[in-house]
């Protein structure tokens, strides 16, 4: 791989939770009395953005605050309204696995800049208003409709809406024109229930003309992983893991996977 950014290395000291409001590198470096920079264990260092653990407070109510380098270079701070639980409770919070792969593409940005990229079950939308400030083209973020409108505050509120769109998208449905040929599809946490495995795979066959990269994070609701594997394997989808070391030092878990999928044959 090319292009990737000089990161700091430094590693961290376990930290208490809910320290969330700044990046982990500036509260986390910590050099022993001796000057020796320590290093916690991978468990440890995930459990200073880790979220799912977190009381509904930060979960349901308060806004998640991400911190990013930007497309120019310039630190900011993403604003992710978050809403209390209801049925759409599941599109409600930002999940573990879209803040790996947020932090992926801050680590790798030539994987989306000047890309058309969709999200799907974006949620809050914390994946695809990161590849909006990343530099992309294009992003579609998407959801059932009754989703949008959290949806539609973020997207004002992190001012990305030159670049993006929300778009309902409900899985194996037809896929409103407006979308078009995409490069990138971008999808964290949607393997979670039986059913929506074919019309979810149905949705990337037909994302698939232009032969996207479909980055796919998902955690720990994985109920459907079994179902959505034995799927892929007889569909033409190719997928590769995200190795550890390709992903943000401190932003990977072990109970977050990463995957690039990829048609197969397509040229
Ligand atoms: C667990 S949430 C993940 C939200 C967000 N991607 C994240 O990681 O923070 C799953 C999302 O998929 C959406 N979803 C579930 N089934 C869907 C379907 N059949 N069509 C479209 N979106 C769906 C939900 O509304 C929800 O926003």
């Amino acid at each position: 791989m090319t292009g990737r950014r000089k990161k700091d290395k430094a590693v961290l000291l376990a930290l208490p939770p809910h320290q969330e409001q700044q990046q982990p590198s500036e509260k986390a470096n910590h050099q022993s009395q001796g000057g020796e920079t320590k290093k916690a264990n991978p468990f440890l260092r995930s459990w200073v953005w880790k979220r799912e653990h977190r009381p509904a407070v930060d979960r349901f109510k308060k806004p998640y605050l991400h911190n990013i380098t930007t497309a120019g270079g310039s630190p900011r701070t993403l604003v992710i309204h978050q809403a209390p639980f209801s049925t759409a409770g599941f599109a409600s919070t930002v999940w573990d696995s879209a803040i790996v792969l947020a932090k992926y593409m801050e680590r790798w940005p030539e994987k989306v800049v000047g890309k058309r990229c969709i999200e799907l079950g974006s949620g809050c939308g914390l994946a695809g208003i990161t590849a909006a400030c990343l530099g992309a083209e294009k992003v579609f973020l998407t959801d059932f409709m009754e989703n949008l409108p959290l949806l539609e505050q973020n997207c004002v509120a992190n001012r990305v809406m030159e670049v993006a769109s929300t778009v309902p998208l409900v899985w194996g449905r037809e896929v409103p024109s407006e979308i078009g040929d995409v490069d990138v599809i971008l999808a964290t946490d949607i393997m979670y229930y039986d059913d929506a495995v074919k019309p979810l795979l149905a949705t990337l066959h037909a994302l698939s003309g232009h032969n996207p990269h479909i980055l796919f994070a998902y955690g720990r609701n994985r109920q459907a992983e079994e179902t959505f594997m034995r799927a892929l394997e007889r569909s033409n989808f190719c997928m590769k893991r995200i190795e550890e070391e390709e992903l943000d030092d401190v932003y990977q878990c072990v109970d977050v996977d990463v995957f690039e999928l990829q048609l197969i044959g397509h040229h």
